[in-house]
């Protein structure tokens, strides 16, 4: 049994807007610890079915025990560029609520083999699939000053990013996170107040090793092609890169003259119309669950 420590964010707010058809298709597509899945299951018919697909095959391990226990859950490794063809080949045509609840989850960080968390020590790797790619050593060890820099600064917002840049190409080669750390808190004379010296550049790291972006606008469009009529697509996401590139998105398949929440009068330019732009989590959820803190649900439904 791989248990999961994961705990969902905003799950009643996701059941209430995207769980609209108790008899639908649904996609969780980052399955991670099911928690979502899970609270989808619990709200939905026996004839409804879902798909969650996971690139991470840790994820995918506690999914297979779900799909064993309940006949309406398939469960399939697999990106978000990989949506379409996995759908098919599963026999879902079309879905009523796709869901995206992207990063990565407590269990990929509180795991040190995994080498995502600045606070254990593990391998330098960073892939959500680690069969897939380059692990973040790999990287670090070969890449320029000039690209490491540009994705500390694209990806994490690192003022510091050319400082860190130089110290990794002077202390390679690197192997695991902890000197990763060190180097960072060496280099870095002045610390932001509530955030670890080193968040910003394993986030950066995290976000380039997996492609994370373009993963994302790859899932957006492929959840596009299989949204049905009055179908929705929630997203969570947890920075302002991610933020924005969903808004963005969906800013180009809504008419921007359509309130939220309102229903469409006259016609309608975009194919889909806003449910929520950008809903926070109350206060009482991020006391309980401060990976919480930093989360934001938008949704959108398909209207043409
Ligand atoms: C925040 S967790 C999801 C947690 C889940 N909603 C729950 O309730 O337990 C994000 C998950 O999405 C997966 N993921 C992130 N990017 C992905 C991608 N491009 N393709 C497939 N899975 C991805 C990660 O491996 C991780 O397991």
């Amino acid at each position: 049994m791989v248990a999961t420590i994961h705990v969902p964010v905003l799950v009643r707010e996701v059941l209430s807007m995207l769980v609209v058809r108790p008899n639908g298709n649904y996609l969780d597509a980052t399955f991670g610890g099911g928690g979502h899945t899970r609270a989808i299951l619990e709200n939905i018919s026996e004839s409804a079915r879902l798909l969650a697909i996971d690139r991470d095959p840790d994820a995918i391990e506690r999914g297979k025990q779900l799909a064993a226990e309940d006949s309406r859950v398939e469960v399939v490794q697999a990106s978000f560029d990989q949506i379409a063809d996995v759908s098919r080949r599963n026999g879902f045509e079309q879905f009523d609520g796709i869901l995206f609840d992207v990063g990565v989850s407590s269990d990929q960080l509180e795991n040190g083999r995994r080498g995502f968390s600045f606070q254990k020590n593990g391998p330098l790797d960073m892939r959500m699939d680690p069969t897939d790619g380059k692990p973040a050593s790999e990287w670090l060890n070969t890449a320029s000053v000039q690209s490491i820099a540009t994705v500390l600064r694209k990806f994490g917002d690192e003022r510091n990013a050319r400082l860190i840049a130089n110290a990794i190409v002077r202390a390679r080669p690197l192997s695991e996170t902890q000197e990763l750390v060190e180097l960072i808190d060496r280099v870095c004379k002045t610390q932001e107040v509530n955030k670890h010296v080193a968040t910003r550049t394993f986030q950066a790291i995290r976000i380039h090793v997996n492609d994370e972006l373009t993963q994302l606008r790859q899932g957006l469009r492929n959840a596009f092609e299989l949204i049905g009529h009055a179908g929705r697509i929630a997203v969570i996401t947890f920075h302002s890169l991610e933020h924005r590139t969903v808004r963005r998105q969906f800013s180009q398949w809504v008419d921007s003259s359509i309130p939220a929440r309102m229903p469409i009068r006259g016609p309608n330019k975009g194919p889909m119309k806003i449910v929520e732009r950008g809903l926070a989590p109350k206060r009482q959820e991020t006391e309980r669950n401060p990976r919480a803190r930093s989360a934001m649900l938008q949704v959108v439904e398909r209207v043409q």
